[in-house]
């Protein structure tokens, strides 16, 4: 799809609903708003996407479909992700707040300490000549880390172009050992049978499809591949005890119907530590994150951890490593 038909399409989707269109002048303001100076040249964009199904043209009057309306979510989803990811690279502030939670000076998003990375590399039994893929891989920097870590070769994922674009310029001396693709986990384009394992670091749970997007990844798997993934279980209050157990919930569910094997490691006390780390990390940084002009950022963090907080506080959530055996 070319940029102008994204612009289009992503703009008719903030500006309607299906049965609602958008006139000319507002469209065109709307997207200089959204777009800021990006704004490209729209000639022909109608066309196509009318011809396509994704809009449709009344009495010079543009309308968005349905079609046209499920493909415009998933676009600005991914251009929030190349936002998030561009705003991540030009933040010291960001740097520093990884350091404190997550512990190691890389960029990335994930609530994952020294032990549950360990965790995940044991269960995995990562190692030399291994085939692995990390799906949602963002800009690849604990791929790039497990991989020098282990010997591991591995293929990260992920549908944000300006993510997959750093990772590859980062590691470009380190093509034996790491591939980078753009690709959604909702339509994975993977050969099958390739990969020995799967390690994923809080994203396969962002598929549109959780289940269906796991159906496609064991496809890559060769006989005997694990995944492995970390999953967060909350409740709403007054749920039974036990929706809060490794054996009761969605992906739990998902296993048992699909006849795998797993075994699950609690890391709750390890979260509530994270999220207490993240929420004495936003504030100390505060003045950081504003002198950057993303305080808005810190502010929604701020908010993040603390509503992680009170739901653990009121024993609503847990944190478990899963190791499937695919
Ligand atoms: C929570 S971040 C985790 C990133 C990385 N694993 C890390 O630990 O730093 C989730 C990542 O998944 C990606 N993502 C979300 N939905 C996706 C999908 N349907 N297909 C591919 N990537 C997706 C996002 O672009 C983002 O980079």
């Amino acid at each position: 799809m070319t940029l102008a038909e994204k612009q289009v399409l992503i703009t008719l989707s903030r500006l309607s609903d299906y049965d609602k269109g958008a006139d000319a002048v507002t469209m065109d303001a709307f997207c200089r708003y959204f777009w800021d100076r990006e704004k490209c040249d729209w000639t022909g964009a109608y066309e196509s996407l009318a011809e396509r199904g994704l809009i449709k043209i009344k009495e010079s009057i543009p309308y968005i479909t349905k079609p046209g309306s499920d493909i415009a979510l998933k676009l600005t989803t991914i251009r929030n992700w190349d936002h998030f990811w561009k705003t991540g690279m030009d933040s010291p502030a960001i740097r520093e707040y990884c350091k404190i939670v997550n512990g190691m000076d890389l960029i990335q998003d994930n609530n994952s300490d020294d032990a549950q990375r360990r965790a995940l590399i044991e269960g995995l039994n990562l190692g030399p000549e291994m085939n692995v893929l990390d799906p949602g891989c963002g800009i690849g920097t604990l791929t790039e880390h497990i991989s020098d870590l282990t010997g591991a070769r591995i293929t990260g994922v992920d549908f944000s172009p300006f993510a997959i674009d750093m990772a590859r310029q980062r590691t470009d001396s380190k093509k034996d050992g790491l591939t980078f693709l753009v690709g959604d986990m909702d339509e994975l384009e993977l050969p099958d049978n390739t990969f020995d394992a799967i390690m994923d670091f809080d994203s396969i749970e962002l598929a549109q499809g959780m289940t269906k997007a796991l159906d496609q990844l064991r496809k890559t798997l060769k006989p005997g591949g694990r995944i492995a993934l970390f999953y967060q279980v909350a409740t709403a209050s007054g749920a039974a005890k036990n929706a809060l157990e490794p054996d009761n919930n969605r992906l739990s569910e998902y296993l048992h119907k699909s006849n795998l094997t797993y075994r699950t490691q609690d890391f709750t006390q390890n979260d509530i530590a994270f999220q207490h780390r993240a929420k004495e990390a936003a504030e100390k940084l505060e003045a950081a994150f504003l002198q950057e002009g993303n305080i808005r950022k810190s502010n929604n963090m701020l908010a993040n951890c603390e509503h992680y907080i009170k739901l653990y506080e009121s024993g609503r959530m847990r944190r478990y490593l899963y190791i499937i055996e695919g």
